[in-house]
């Protein structure tokens, strides 16, 4: 990073900032000060086939269209469609309410197990969320402020007091724990009081902080509405203060939801006292064999857009995975791919999360490809034997990152070792969803057993069952899994040359 270009990068970030300073700085506090052309108008997107051209899979029948409203209207109520784990794991369902008045009440019923079977408590949660403007960071997202009015809890039972007493200092507002009777609210947070017990509890409304909704149309004319709500930091002692830059899992509005989602339902009709008892979904064999693909474009925490493919044959124990990244949040204008590949084992079920499984990941090989010139540029100012054949970079020629044991600018280092966590769930349809750990908030990779994700990236689909074929003609193209464990410790420094390459130099000075 020392040399010339990167220190050009790097003073192009920082002006980046100085920019978004200035302007928040001249604009003031009025709802929606940064008017931008880029980010007014929503945009249009052609299902995914544009990312996924070769996977036949069902979801490529039905052609949808894509848009995303800035900024984002959200009114109305969103649900979980599934049990929800976030990192340490807990296990949750969501129901948020907003009104055109900007006032929400958001319902987050905890459990003690991975089906959502057992709820333990449930938070009640009401306050007032204001849009701010398009997010600098994470293009297509819109920043948000909040202000928390009143939140409550009710115990569901004896064992969820007692757990939550060895969490919680001995005295709350309004509430001794001691006290806490299952079945009766009691208050935790007002405003006039500290937030000892929220803190204590790990619970923030950070999530607040970056929204996104995207609606799908689909050609028979129904549409379904998702609400993103910003990533929950994977490291406990951040989450009450992280900014998010990435999203959740998506809620679901209540009026334009997938059909049939029999939890949707059941968490539409839950209250504070009747948190919804999630059936047990059945259980899927944990077989990797085959290629899985991203449903969908996927943000990453800091600028990072991006699909996945990955191909598993465990008959070789061999694994491949194709990143491709973009620098808009449609996927359409893609950067570079990452393909990777190695060998993988698996280990125990996992005893955090039921259902799941531990795997250890050897990555042995990534190959990269620039797909625009800013990045083949960028790569082949690197020092030589640092990354690929130095002064070898050219838009669309793979280069082989072997050979250098990886790629300093890049943040890849050859071999390397991941501690994961994977798990297959089905969806409505009955179909295979492959869940896959979730990467470390702060760019760190798992490398320890210690680091192994306790939560999960979105699912990705089966899009050929087992077939040897699929992974050679792999080969020849794009693959590659091992693209984002290899890049996770250098995601930073990637994400700063995408950021000025993708975001700043293009549309923020074109805009101005
Ligand atoms: C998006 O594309 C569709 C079909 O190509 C078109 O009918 C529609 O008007 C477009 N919408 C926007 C907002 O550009
Ligand atoms: C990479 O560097 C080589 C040697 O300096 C140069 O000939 C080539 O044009 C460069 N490629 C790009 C894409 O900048």
């Amino acid at each position: 990073m020392s040399n010339g270009r990167f220190s050009h990068l790097l003073r192009g970030v920082w002006l980046l900032w100085l920019w978004q300073a200035v302007f928040v700085a001249a604009t003031g506090n009025k709802l929606w000060e940064v008017p931008t052309a880029s980010f007014t108008s929503s945009f249009n997107l052609t299902g995914s086939l544009q990312w996924e051209p070769h996977c036949q899979y069902r979801h490529l029948q039905d052609r949808v269209r894509i848009t995303a409203d800035s900024p984002p209207r959200l009114d109305g109520t969103w649900v979980s469609t599934r049990c929800e784990v976030r990192p340490g794991p807990e296990f949750l369902t969501r129901s948020y309410t907003f009104h055109p008045s900007r006032h929400f009440q958001a319902l987050q019923h905890y459990y003690s197990d991975s089906s959502c079977e057992n709820p333990a408590y449930t938070l009640i949660i009401r306050g007032k969320v204001r849009l701010r403007q398009a997010s600098w960071i994470t293009r297509g997202g819109t920043e948000a402020e909040h202000h928390l009015s009143k939140v409550g809890i009710v115990v569901h039972s004896l064992a969820a007091k007692q757990r939550l007493a060895s969490r919680l200092p001995t005295t709350c507002v309004g509430v001794t724990v001691g006290r806490l009777v299952p079945g009766k609210l009691f208050e935790l947070y007002n405003t006039r009081a500290g937030r000892g017990c929220l803190t204590a509890l790990g619970f923030s409304m950070m999530e607040m902080g970056l929204i996104r909704v995207e609606t799908q149309h689909h050609s028979n004319g129904g549409k379904v509405q998702e609400l993103f709500l910003g990533d929950i930091h994977t490291d406990w002692t951040q989450r009450t203060h992280y900014r998010p830059t990435g999203y959740q899992q998506p809620l679901q509005n209540t009026m334009h939801h997938i059909h049939p989602c029999p939890v949707c339902a059941l968490v539409y009709r839950s209250t504070e006292h009747r948190p919804p008892v999630l059936p047990r979904s059945p259980t899927a064999p944990l077989s990797l064999r085959g290629r899985w693909v991203s449903q969908r474009c996927e943000t990453r925490p800091t600028v990072l857009f991006l699909t996945r493919d990955f191909t598993f044959d465990p008959d070789q124990h061999a694994w491949e995975g194709l990143y491709r990244h973009y620098s808009d949040p449609a996927c359409s204008q893609p950067t570079f791919t990452l393909r990777a590949s190695g060998h993988y084992a698996q280990g125990n079920p996992s005893a955090k999360v039921l259902g799941a499984s531990e795997f250890v990941f050897k990555v042995t090989q990534v190959k990269v490809t620039a797909v625009e010139e800013p990045t083949a540029k960028l790569l082949n100012g690197t020092r030589p034997g640092k990354c690929g054949r130095a002064g070898g970079w050219e838009v669309a020629v793979e280069q082989d990152l072997t050979p250098t044991d990886g790629c300093t600018a890049l943040g890849i280092k050859l071999p390397h070792k991941e501690y994961e966590l994977f798990k297959i769930e089905l969806d409505h349809r009955k179909h295979p969803l492959l869940f896959i750990g979730e990467r470390p908030s702060d760019g760190s990779s798992p490398d320890r057993p210690l680091r192994r994700p306790t939560s999960f990236q979105p699912p990705m689909v089966l899009c050929s069952g087992g077939e040897m074929h699929a992974m050679r003609r792999f080969e020849l193209g794009f693959n590659s899994k091992q693209v984002q464990l290899a890049v996770s410790g250098t995601v930073r420094q990637t994400q700063l040359v995408l950021l000025v390459f993708g975001f700043a130099l293009g549309s923020l000075f074109r805009v101005y």
